[in-house]
């Protein structure tokens, strides 16, 4: 295993990216955010690459940026997509921290716009289902689970004195 990487995983929504920028100015690390990178590579949305190319093209991209990862990056801060737990090894990039958000709260955080850009959060009852589905993964993946309904400070000293 890769332990000098923080990776930070959980459902759409539970703050992972928020939290990779707070963990980056306490810390200095720098953050490598699987959606981000996988956007700027393919010079398209994660929407647009689910519309012209499907699910699975796009799980690919992230088997390979978890392989990449695992392999080439020590000490940085790793936020990765909701799925990736489900499709790729998280714990060879490094210590895994899940972010764990109650449903409803997410719900709460993410506006129209946020939606909008993710493909599997176009229908509530749907989004709630893979939820459920997706919680025992990511516990049984994780390090360490985090709650994360707290504030950003303290989300990050939890991490901080974790790692
Ligand atoms: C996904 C989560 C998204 C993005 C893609 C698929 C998922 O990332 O990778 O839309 O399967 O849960 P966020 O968790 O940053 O929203």
């Amino acid at each position: 295993m890769n332990s000098t990487n923080c990776v930070l995983i959980g459902f759409m929504g539970s703050g992972k990216s928020t939290i990779a920028k707070a963990l980056h100015r306490a810390q200095g690390a720098l953050v490598l955010d699987s959606d981000a990178l996988i956007e700027s590579n393919e010079d398209l949305s994660i929407k647009a690459i689910f519309d012209s190319f499907g699910e699975d093209y796009f799980r690919d991209l992230e088997r390979k940026f978890c392989h990449f990862v695992a392999h080439n990056i020590q000490n940085a801060i790793v936020s990765t997509g909701g799925g990736m737990p489900l499709f790729c090894d998280v714990r060879s990039m490094g210590k895994v921290f899940f972010l764990h958000l109650e449903f409803d709260r997410i719900v709460e955080r993410l506006d129209a716009e946020q939606r909008e850009k993710r493909p599997l959060f176009q229908d509530y009852d749907l989004a709630l289902k893979l939820y459920h589905e997706r919680l025992p993964h990511y516990q049984s993946c994780a390090h360490y689970i985090i709650n994360a309904n707290q504030s950003i400070s303290t989300i990050t000293q939890e991490i901080l004195e974790r790692l």
